[in-house]
């Protein structure tokens, strides 16, 4: 969370103050979108030389104006690597090989390795020697798809720029973590790079980094990714993307899929980043949480409420109020006394229910405290710029120390603690908040202070931590880099680098400055985390839920998109912030359910529970001080809750492969439109209605006052979930949707597995299988179900189950490993008309329901374990 208190404090103080404390690069201002059109460049020197992955150049700066905002670097290599047939890698480095690179490891990006160049190329990569620039040709049609001619190449010790030609009015989808419309060149053409705890404000920097997209042109895909972890802007501008970075290298990589799908580009770019992580089924259930519950009694009197309320709730969770004056690891010992919260999880697991806390990664330095005093004696935490001096600063409980997760020693010190913690009260998963890394002060306020906090930081003792942070030098020994305030400056919204963060002079394991690996510290603890997990319960999935993230950071955790509020605006943007996170491979997302910040209404909660029932990661979480907002306070919102919940636990198998596919494929559980029909134009720039995998449309109410909704339907047969009613696409229809309904389509010739609805998944997961048919123009359907036990990471026997419907015949063939002992029992047909299924020589009747309007066979006892048909007359 925000701390919110400082920040309204801000605002109602005088909003001129703010203003005057922020450098020009004002939040949301594009203070200079320009081109560096006059800078030297370079051309290529001496011959090319074909290396076993491709081709190696040497470059040299060319005459001309230097030292934009650094030192130029005279000397570059170009190393270009085809690496597979759809992916390309360009990386344009210093040749003496100073500058930071994202590591290859699990704390960075690791590396595919290639030893030889891959053959069948999608692409063409082409280069011009004076001036040096370059081209990526996607074969298939010559089509130009990143195109850095006619622009300075700027490579600099603290600025790095480079400006692809993109076309005018360019479909870009990508560059987050950002609180914006999903396609990105309407309204924000600066993207910032910088991770920030701040309220998800609109088009400036938060949380995370992902300097890669996916543009569409012509209905065809392709994909890019700086691979680069410093700070950085990406100004989207009328027929370029300009590329500004105070950093690093150019690491470049392309992906050029064949045939060019948008999902296949995300498949390419999970392929090198890692694949999103794969929940353990509870991890699907419903998530209960609030800042403001104050005591066990008050948890529990929530399970207790939505028992009674017939609402299914699966994870109970509690946020820094659990904590001993908000220090990490602990219980408080009057509110939450560790037995009672002991009794309390032992009783949640006995009804298959779960529970998570919030950990920060600051660590309380109160001299009384073992966390901190092992963690000291084990020298695990940032240091300041002499290396040796703890760099302190200021989170929840005071003066805290931050864990390093360069550091290899770290990795035993969290275990030990995340275990110790864990095993104290059984938890279930570990939240991890507050780590891009977030402090309250600027610079090591902390240190040779005591444990005494001072008040929150006022202009004066705003100056008075400004000027001791100056004081220790702007840099690092041994670097020339001014780390404080580089030249460029960055449209961060904070201001300098080093606000409500640890100082960019602050250090890392290695020597490593920290404004090397700032946008990297929250991927870090997600590793790091997840391992922990691990070492406490062995071959279990953990459950990690993280703040910050970087490029890849979804294969060990997943991300709810932080500090939201209550109001329509982020009922509606949550829509494009998950879609983000789906196509950056973090498919374990959602946002806070009725808006965490201020207080939510009725009206606005109900068309939010109704929403987020179908983000991949369903939490309702609110903050201190607001009205309470869990569903059953309000009739209305319990039903709106009790409705869309009871469709989300009846596709959970669906839900749960569509899982396993991104786990594999990398494709997301939900899907923009335009990811699935990119020759629909009518889709481009659409971000409320969105697909649940491939065979669902949702399209949610997310207006004020508004009952209904102009849904867009993609060609083909599309039958509305409550009734089945028939909509041939394409079309747009005005739906009509009351308080506590949200539409829901099933595309004619998907067949989605079922469960019968309960109010745990476990208890979901025991009743029978059935099977939705929705029949296309043709009488066909396809879907897939995957099955395993739910929790393990290595999985002796799966089930991978096609069913095919074709020929009034249904066919289900694949693997089938698991031993599964519910079986098959029901089956429903929208469209068609059959009387009768015949399952092993045996006639079942088909009878219509007048409420889904299919046609169900029922009583079935087929078992999953083996391929089998069901012929239909
Ligand atoms: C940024 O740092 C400079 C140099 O210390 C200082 O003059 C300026 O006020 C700072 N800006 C903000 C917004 O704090
Ligand atoms: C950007 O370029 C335009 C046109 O060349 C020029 O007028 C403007 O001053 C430049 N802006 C900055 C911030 O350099
Ligand atoms: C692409 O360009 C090459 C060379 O100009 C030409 O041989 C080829 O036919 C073109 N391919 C397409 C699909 O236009
Ligand atoms: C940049 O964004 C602003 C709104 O933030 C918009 O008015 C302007 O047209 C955009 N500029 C370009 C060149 O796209
Ligand atoms: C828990 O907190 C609530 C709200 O402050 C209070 O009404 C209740 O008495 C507390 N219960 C216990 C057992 O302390
Ligand atoms: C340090 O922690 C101990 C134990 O929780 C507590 O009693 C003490 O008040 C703390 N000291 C400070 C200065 O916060
Ligand atoms: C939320 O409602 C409570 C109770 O009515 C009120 O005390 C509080 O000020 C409200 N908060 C906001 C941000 O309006
Ligand atoms: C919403 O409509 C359904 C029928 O579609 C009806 O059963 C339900 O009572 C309505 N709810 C409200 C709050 O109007
Ligand atoms: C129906 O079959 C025709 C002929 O095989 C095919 O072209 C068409 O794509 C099919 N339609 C659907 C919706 O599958
Ligand atoms: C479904 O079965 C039919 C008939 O066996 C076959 O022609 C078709 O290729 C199958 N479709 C899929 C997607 O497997």
């Amino acid at each position: 969370m925000v701390k919110v208190t400082s920040i309204l404090v801000a605002v109602l103080l005088s909003y001129t103050v703010v203003q005057a404390k922020l450098p020009a690069s004002a939040p949301g201002i594009v203070v200079n979108d320009n081109v560096s059109s006059d800078a030297a460049g370079y051309q290529v020197s001496g011959n090319a030389q074909h290396t076993n992955t491709g081709l190696h150049l040497s470059l040299k700066s060319n005459t001309g104006k230097k030292d934009l905002y650094g030192k130029t670097i005279e000397d570059l290599s170009v190393d270009v690597s085809f690496e597979t047939s759809e992916r390309l890698h360009v990386r344009i480095a210093d040749k003496a090989g100073k500058q930071y690179l994202v590591p290859d490891s699990p704390l960075g990006v690791e590396r595919p390795k290639i030893s030889h160049s891959a053959g069948d190329l999608n692409y063409d990569f082409q280069y011009t020697e004076k001036p040096f620039a370059f081209k990526v040709i996607r074969k298939s049609d010559n089509e130009t798809i990143f195109d850095t001619t006619g622009q300075p190449l700027v490579f600099e010790d603290q600025y790095l720029e480079l400006t692809t030609k993109v076309p005018n009015d360019a479909n870009l989808y990508g560059f987050g973590e950002l609180t914006g419309a999903y396609r990105r060149n309407n309204n924000a053409n600066v993207t910032t790079f910088w991770a920030r705890d701040v309220a998800d404000p609109f088009y400036e920097n938060q949380y995370g980094s992902h300097p890669a997209y996916t543009e569409i042109r012509n209905g065809k895909a392709h994909g890019s990714l700086l691979l680069n972890a410093h700070g950085m802007d990406i100004f989207t501008v009328t027929g370029r993307i300009t590329y500004k970075v105070i950093g690093g290298i150019l690491d470049f990589y392309f992906f050029v899929p064949e045939p060019a799908k948008p999902n296949a580009v995300v498949a390419a770019y999970t392929d090198l980043v890692g694949k999103s992580i794969m929940p353990s089924l509870w991890m699907l259930g419903w998530n209960q949480c609030r800042w403001g519950y104050q005591n066990i009694s008050m948890v529990e009197n929530v399970v207790e409420e939505y028992k009674s309320h017939n609402l299914p709730l699966e994870t109970m969770w509690t946020d820094i109020d659990y904590m001993d004056s908000y220090k990490d690891f602990t219980f408080d010992p009057v509110r939450f006394p560790v037995s009672k919260v002991k009794d309390f999880t032992t009783k949640l697991h006995a009804n298959n229910q779960r529970y998570v806390v919030i950990v920060d990664p600051a660590i309380s330095t109160n001299s009384s405290y073992e966390p901190y005093s092992r963690g000291h004696e084990m020298d695990v935490f940032m240091k300041l710029n002499d290396y040796k001096t703890e760099y302190n600063g200021q989170v929840w409980p005071g003066y805290t120390a931050f864990p390093d997760w360069f550091n290899p020693k770290t990795q035993d010190y969290w275990s030990y603690e995340i275990s110790n913690f864990m095993k104290s009260v059984d938890l279930d998963g570990i939240w991890i908040d507050m780590n891009e890394p977030s402090s309250f002060c600027l610079g090591s306020c902390g240190s040779n202070k005591g444990n005494q906090v001072p008040p929150d930081s006022s202009d004066a003792e705003h100056a008075k931590e400004q000027a001791a942070l100056n004081a220790l030098g702007t840099g690092v020994p041994g670097d020339s880099r001014n780390l404080l305030y580089p030249q460029y400056t960055i449209n961060n919204g904070a201001g300098n680098l080093s606000e409500k963060t640890a100082p960019t002079t602050a250090t890392h394991y290695g020597k490593i400055p920290h404004y090397d690996v700032h946008n990297l510290y929250g991927h870090g603890e997600s590793y790091t985390t997840n391992t922990a997990i691990q070492s406490y319960r062995p071959g279990e999935r953990a459950f990690v839920l993280t703040r910050s993230q970087f490029v890849g950071t979804g294969k060990y955790a997943g991300h709810w998109t932080g500090d939201n509020s209550a109001t329509w605006d982020y009922l509606k943007v949550s829509i494009s912030a998950v879609l983000q996170m789906q196509q950056f491979g973090i498919a374990l997302s959602g946002s806070d359910i009725c808006g965490f910040l201020g207080n939510t209404t009725m009206e606005l909660c109900a068309r939010w529970q109704s929403l987020g029932s179908f983000y991949p990661l369903a939490r309702n979480h609110n903050s201190e001080g607001n009205i309470p907002q869990e569903p059953y306070v309000w009739p209305e919102v319990a039903e709106s809750t009790r409705n869309a919940l009871s469709i989300r636990y009846t596709i959970m198998p669906y839900m749960y492969s569509l899982f396993q596919e991104a786990n594999t494929i990398g494709t997301g559980v939900w899907r923009p439109l335009i990811f699935e029909y990119p020759e629909d134009n009518r889709f481009l720039a659409e971000d409320v209605q969105f697909m649940l995998g491939d065979s669902i449309l949702i399209s949610p109410v997310v207006y004020q006052g508004a009952d209904s909704i102009d849904a867009k339907f993609p060609a083909g047969i599309w039958y509305d979930w409550k009734d089945g009613t028939a909509i041939s696409g394409p079309t747009t229809q005005t739906l009509h949707a009351n308080l506590t309904e949200i539409p829901i389509h099933i595309r004619g010739g998907s067949i989605i597995p079922l469960k019968s609805p309960k109010l745990t998944v476990s208890d979901t997961y025991n009743t029978p299988y059935g099977l939705l048919v929705a029949l296309d123009k043709n009488g066909t359907a396809n879907g897939r179900l995957y099955i395993d036990d739910g929790h393990s990471i290595k999985q002796d026997s799966t089930s991978s189950i096609n069913f095919n419907f074709s020929q009034d015949t249904l066919a289900a063939k694949g693997q089938f490993d698991y031993q599964e002992t519910t079986k098959l029992e029901k089956i429903s047909v929208l469209g068609g008309s059959f009387t009768t299924a015949v399952v092993k020589g045996k006639k079942y009747q088909l009878q219509k329901d007048d409420k889904t309007g299919a046609s169900v066979a029922q009583g079935f006892q087929i078992d999953l374990t083996s391929s089998f048909t069901v012929q239909f007359n």
